[in-house]
């Protein structure tokens, strides 16, 4: 009898515990619809992609209602899709202020692995950008490594299909991400890591486990357990893999050979290491601030061009009509170097690019900000103060009343037929808050440029030299939380002759 009273009560103090961890604070916005918390935690039990989870809980009450209130990373928080809300918040950072990880679960995985740093600081946001801004958005990039590393990736390509043979394709991630990486250190850091010329680079291995490690459901949705590795072991490797990374990249950095080859005070202070280096030498930031603004630029810097190049394979591999298109705008346009003046002009491989963006934004959900007073949401949603509140790109760009009947199918044409039409369409949609794959307004990508023009001429290199088509066998799956990607995406490759080169 007392057993069954002692098992009672420890049953009610659980489930008060529980109601406590996840009930709906009372001060939410009472208008707007709650997505039940199973739809956070559905990568517990099932592999749903979130192309999936979206069109089967989220679309109709977001398109209806323009925002609701849903449970991410731990708690309640408002997420947006109405332009005219997703706006008002990104004009307004002073209230809709940037908090990331670092803030809001300072304990974990993913606040060790990004730190305080450009994208989600608020406090030290100009301090930052006065850093790093110059070498991310620069006029005039260097586009000779991008063309060198775009051609090695072609290459590496053809030699994969060969040892694959044509009736298994190849699988096209672990190439990208290689290929991400090493146009990333050319471009940022000075460093040349040599992941397409060799398999096995630490550094890029530890990007596998680390997007592996992060977005798993249990603790992306559980943060607090983070706080007790010694309970679960896989987050106290999780967290030495953090520190791994943090250690090899600031080595590499600071002991850059390329640095005592120049001569002295030729060192190109542009690039984004060697401008954060200089900032940490004269004191303007930590070594803490040094070495999470170093390790962000790595990650955004490669992750999102990966992931944009990936879904490339899948959808102008399924589609042979849009690949020849481009193939023949390619080979008509008179030469075979990608530089920024060629491929700036072709106006349907930028319509290419823009679409791909609209219906695969890699940063497809972010829930990065919390009101720092009571807002007014576009002058009709009450948020409390201490709200966390985010934004889903691929929602509004998929929306059809913001895109039209045939928001949902792949089509470059809406984007007009001249570039600078296209380029005109593509600040319009995303100062009126349509189009978001950078964000827009205050905190937008700073690396929009360089994204661009590097998928350019990877693009340009890739249809000028192979065909290729998805594989048979292969489903789209994409990933269910996390960046926007397709998973294990397999495609067929043929090298284009120089005779059907010729002929087109
Ligand atoms: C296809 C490629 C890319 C996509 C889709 C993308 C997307 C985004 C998005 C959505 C944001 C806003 C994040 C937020 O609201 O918290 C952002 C911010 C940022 N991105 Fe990118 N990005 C890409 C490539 C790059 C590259 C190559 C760099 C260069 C290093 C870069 C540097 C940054 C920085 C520094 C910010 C923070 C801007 C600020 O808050 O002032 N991104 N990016």
């Amino acid at each position: 009898m007392a057993f069954l009273f002692f098992s009672l009560v420890v049953l009610l103090l659980l489930s008060v515990l529980v109601w406590w961890y996840v009930h709906v604070p009372w001060d939410m916005p009472r208008e707007l619809p709650r997505i039940p918390i199973y739809v956070s935690l559905i990568g517990l039990w099932s592999n749903m992609g979130q192309d999936e989870t979206y069109a089967r809980w989220l679309k109709d009450p977001l398109e209806k209602k323009g925002a609701v209130i849903i449970w991410f990373a731990g708690r309640w928080s408002v997420l947006v899709t109405r332009p005219k809300y997703l706006t008002d918040m990104f004009k307004n950072e002073d209230l809709y202020a940037k908090a990331g990880s670092q803030v809001k679960i300072p304990w974990s995985v993913i606040a060790s692995l990004v730190g305080d740093n450009v994208i989600n600081t608020h406090d030290n946001w100009k301090l930052y950008t006065s850093i790093v801004k110059p070498g991310m958005q620069k006029r005039d990039f260097d586009t000779g490594p991008i063309i060198a590393k775009s051609r090695k990736f072609v290459d590496v390509l053809l030699e994969a299909q060969d040892v694959a043979g044509k009736a298994n394709g190849v699988i096209v991630n672990q190439y990208i991400q290689r290929y991400a990486i090493d146009v990333m250190g050319e471009s940022f850091l000075d460093l040349d890591f040599q992941c397409l010329d060799r398999p096995h680079v630490r550094i890029e291995q530890l990007q596998t486990i680390i997007k592996r490690t992060l977005f798993k459901p249990l603790y992306f949705n559980f943060p607090v357990l983070d706080k007790y590795p010694w309970l679960f072991r896989s987050r106290e490797r999780a967290f030495q893999i953090m520190k791994e990374f943090d250690d090899t990249l600031y080595h590499m950095v600071r002991t850059n050979p390329r640095k005592q080859t120049r001569e002295k005070g030729r060192v190109d202070s542009e690039k984004v290491a060697h401008a954060l280096e200089e900032a940490l030498e004269s004191g303007k930031i930590t070594d803490r601030q040094f070495r999470s603004n170093l390790k962000i630029t790595f990650l955004t810097a490669h992750e999102n061009t990966q992931q944009l190049l990936n879904i490339t394979f899948w959808e102008l591999g399924k589609s042979q009509e849009i690949q020849n298109r481009l193939r023949a705008e390619v080979l008509a346009c008179g030469t075979s170097t990608a530089t920024a003046e060629v491929v700036n002009r072709l106006p349907y491989l930028t319509s290419v690019i823009f679409e791909l963006l609209r219906l695969y934004p890699p940063v497809s959900q972010l829930i990065n900000r919390v009101t720092l007073q009571p807002a007014l949401l576009g002058g009709e949603i009450s948020i409390p103060a201490r709200t966390w509140v985010g934004w889903n790109a691929y929602g509004v760009q998929i929306d059809t009343q913001v895109w039209g009947p045939t928001a949902a199918e792949f089509r470059p044409e809406r984007w007009g037929r001249t570039v600078e039409e296209m380029q005109a369409k593509f600040r319009r949609e995303t100062v009126r808050g349509a189009y978001i794959p950078f964000n827009a307004h205050t905190r937008k990508c700073l690396g929009q440029g360089f994204a661009l023009l590097e998928m350019k001429i990877v693009l340009f290199e890739l249809v000028r030299r192979v065909r290729w088509v998805v594989h048979p066998g292969y489903k789209l799956k994409l990933t269910s939380g996390g960046i926007l990607a397709p998973l294990g995406c397999r495609a067929i490759f043929s090298e284009v002759s120089p005779e059907a080169q010729k002929e087109l």
